[in-house]
Order: C-alpha cells, then structure tokens, then sequence
C-alpha cells in the first residue's frame, strides 16, 4: 500500500461501560479540563493529524422518553459540552488538528460560522467541524421542545445551513478587505466586505460576518451519518467522512461516496474516508481475546439494546429475535445509517444485531491479537474498503495509550503513515502542504466575491 493513512484520534468521554472497570473509575473524568488537555496533549505527541471529540444533545428515548437504562449505566448519556473545550486545546497545542461537531439541527449558520472562524484563528488554522443532523436526534428534539423533523427534511435542513456557512466564510471578505494601515486610519475596505445573500429552504440572510477570515478561512468540513441522505451531503460539502460499519458495508458506503462526490465535479478523491476502529492489542492473540472477551461480558443485552435505540430510536428488545427487522420498525426518523446497515437480502436478525451491537457497539470489529496482527488486520480493510484512514476510538482497558505506544510505531515502521505532518493548517495535514484553503473544486469556492464576480462577467 502506497498511500499514507491519515490518522484521527477519537473521544467522547469514555469506552463503553469502562467506568466501572477496577481502578478505573474516574479514569478519563470526562468533566476535568485537565484530562482533555493532557490527552490533546499526548495526541499532539504521537503524531496524529487530529483528535475528534463526537458531541450530541441527544440521548436514548423510546416513545418520547428517556431509556432509564440509558441513565443508570451511562449508555451514551453523560457528556460536556465538546465545543467549549476546543479553545483550551487550541491553547495546549501547537500541530494537532481539532475537529468536534455542531448539529446543524442545534445552532443557526451564523453562530456556527463564527464559533468556527474564532476557534480556527486561535488555533492558527487547526479547526475541522463535524457535519452532521444529530445522532438521537428524538432526545433532542424533546429538549429543545421541537417535534422530531423527519430525517431527509433534516438533511435538506443541512445541505441549506452549510450553503449559508460558506457564504459566511466564503463570500464576506475578499482575501485583501482587511487593510490595517494605521497612517491612513483604514482598518478593512468597504468595497471587499460584502453581505451574503441566501434565500434558502430554511435559512435566509442579508448579513455579514463580522470575524475576518481565519487561516483556512472555512474550517476543514467533515461530516459522520452514512444513511443514503448522510452519504449525499457528505459527497456535496466533507473533506472528511467517519464511518463505522463491517468491512463489506464500509466498502460500499466508500465507492458511493467516492461516485457520488466524483459526479459532482469534486472527484473521487475529495473526501477522505475515515473508518472508526478500535485496535485490541496485547502480547498475545489469546490475551487479547480475553481481554476483549471479558469486556463484552460486562455489557448486557439491554445495554446493547439501548445504544442501538440511541442511534435509530428501535427498540430491538420489543421485536421478534429470530428474524430480520421488519419493515415497518426499520421505517424510523431518527438516524438512519444504523438501520440501512443491515437491511438488504442478507440481512441478520434482530438478535444478530443486538449481539454485534453487544460485542463491537456502532463502531465494527476490533482489529486485535499482537500489535502486528492488528496491524494486518488494518492494513487489509484499508484495502477491501479502499478507505483513508482511521479514527482510532479508545481502547476500553487501556485509552489511548497503548494506540500512541505500541501501534504509531509499527504503522511508522511500515511507512503507513507521515513522518512528519505537512504544513500547519488541519487541511494541510489532510490534503498536503498548500493545501490550506477549500480547493476549487468544492463548491463553497463558488461564494468567494472573486469567482462571484467572474460567474457575472
Ligand atoms: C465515528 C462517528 C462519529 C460520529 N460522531 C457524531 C457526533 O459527534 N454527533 C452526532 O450527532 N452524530 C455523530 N455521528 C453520526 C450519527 O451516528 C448519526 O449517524 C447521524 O448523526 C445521523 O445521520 P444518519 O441518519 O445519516 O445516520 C457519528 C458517526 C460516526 C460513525
């Protein structure tokens, strides 16, 4: 394999039931500041080209109630706020790209456009935003008192919210309106500053951003939800797209993806397919397999049970074991990307679901056994699916650590990944060095005033 794997870290708090593991027990305190600097920190050191923290106002409901279960075993329940931390790690670091997700169902473009510019300056150009129309998304529909909007309404919702967000980013400043000549007093050109216009479906504007473009100028877009709408805006706008499936899945969500962003001129290679593994290492096969083994044992049905219903609103428990979904459960406005997975003619049972969702949660088979073993293991969905790269979850006994120690080395060794990362901007360390703003090709390059301006002539 030629390519270089582009390497994200992945937190959101904590592994999956590990809370209780011995000696573990406030191990990552999720609500201390000093755990997400310290770990930016080591992932700033081991080299990665970003640390992605997931966030959500969502949580598991049926029916228009919260799980209990969900709330006594901390199934997807407990967080912080990912986009607060972002400035604190901006500060920590100095290399480390940093991606974290607004929902564009939460916030209106404006507020994210200038949440994003701020964090992308204070990080010198290190900011990626995480697209995405909000996994349970029933939960926070509920908090925010909203009636849940079906699911491709809330991806027509996003592709209108991102137009706008580029607008902002794209369309208000001309790379030279900001002027700052102290002896004639003029700090920006009147002429360059231009306000947006955007009738939308769902967002309309007559305004101006008022933060003066930051390094990349529009943060690095990525986007997770891999339903057939997900896979739509994700080929429109992402730089970047995390997605969790089995290998044979993965495959063809990546080649549709890939046809779908080349027939809209951006080309196969456009965006960066991300696949979210967890890699079980130890000195043996067989102890990997037990820790492995011994972590499953402490999840139960019901746990499996409510984060399936996190991210599809379905209760499994309440449908028949023995059989596939039936259609009309699989018929669901919440996310849609873990139903779609396993529907089709080779579709598992109900029972086989909760069991994967048991034993690999949303995000697939662990690559495990020793460090060289779990490395093939890699290696060779990198090849079968034709993906990027990863987003490397935590390992559930031990974190990050074992990631940065045991497995960096050996995908260096192997030449797998960059010695060094290119330039200083997180499009750069994804595309190349110079590759600091949104390509040509990408259509928020349309908005800039220059090219608006050559589309009149
Ligand atoms: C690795 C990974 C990370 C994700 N991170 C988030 C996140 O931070 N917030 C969120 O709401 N959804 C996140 N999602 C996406 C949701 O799981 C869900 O698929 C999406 O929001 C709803 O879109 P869909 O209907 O296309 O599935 C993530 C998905 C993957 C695979």
């Amino acid at each position: 394999m030629t390519k270089k794997l582009a390497i994200g870290m992945f937190q959101n708090g904590r592994a999956r039931g590990t809370w209780r593991m011995p000696g573990r027990a406030d191990e990552p305190n999720f609500t201390d500041l000093e755990y997400w600097v310290d770990l930016a920190r080591r992932c700033e050191a081991a080299g990665a080209d970003f640390l992605f923290l997931a966030d959500s106002y969502g949580y598991p409901t049926l029916d228009g109630a919260v799980i209990p279960t969900a709330i006594e075993r901390d199934v997807q329940f407990s967080t912080v706020d990912s986009q607060m931390l972002m400035s604190a790690l901006a500060a920590a670091t100095s290399t480390l790209g940093l991606v974290t997700t607004v929902s564009t169902m939460a916030e209106k473009p404006p507020i994210v456009a200038r949440q994003y510019r701020s964090l992308d300056h204070f990080s010198k150009g290190r900011m990626g935003w995480n697209v995405v129309t909000g996994s349970a998304q029933a939960g926070s529909a509920l908090l925010f008192g909203e009636p849940l909007m079906p699911h491709d309404d809330r991806y027509a919702l996003a592709d209108d919210h991102v137009q706008l967000s580029l607008k902002l980013w794209e369309g208000c400043w001309a790379d030279d309106a900001l002027v700052k000549d102290a002896d004639t007093g003029i700090w920006a050109d009147p002429g360059k500053v231009q306000e947006v216009v955007h009738d939308g479906p769902y967002f309309s504007s007559r305004g101006v951003l008022v933060t003066p473009p930051s390094p990349q100028v529009t943060p690095t877009l990525f986007q997770a939800g891999a339903s057939s709408a997900g896979r739509e805006l994700a080929a429109t706008y992402a730089e970047a797209v995390f997605l969790a499936a089995e290998s044979k899945a993965l495959a063809e969500q990546i080649s549709d993806i890939r046809r779908r962003a080349e027939e809209k001129g951006r080309g196969r290679d456009a965006v960066k397919c991300l696949i979210a593994g967890t890699f079980r290492i130890a000195d043996t096969e067989e102890e990997a397999r037990r820790a492995h083994a011994e972590q499953i044992a402490g999840i139960s049905l019901e746990f499996a049970a409510t984060t399936y219903a996190y991210f599809t609103g379905i209760d499994l428990l309440s449908l028949d074991l023995d059989k596939p979904m039936p259609a009309a459960a699989a018929n669901t406005d919440n996310g849609r990307t873990n139903v779609e997975r396993f529907l089709g003619p080779d579709a598992p049972t109900v029972r086989e679901i909760i069991e994967e969702f048991r034993a690999n949660g949303v995000m697939g088979k662990p690559f495990l056994g020793t460090v060289e073993q779990a490395v093939d293991q890699a290696v060779a969905l990198i090849e079968e699916t034709d993906a990027d790269g990863f987003l490397v979850q935590p390992d559930p006994d031990g974190g990050h650590d074992i990631f940065f120690d045991k497995v960096m080395p050996e995908l260096r060794r192997r030449g797998l990944i960059k010695d060094e990362l290119p330039g200083t901007t997180l499009r750069e360390h994804l595309f190349g060095e110079g590759c600091v703003r949104l390509p040509d090709t990408h259509p928020g390059a349309a908005f800039r005033q220059s090219a608006m301006a050559a589309a009149a002539r």
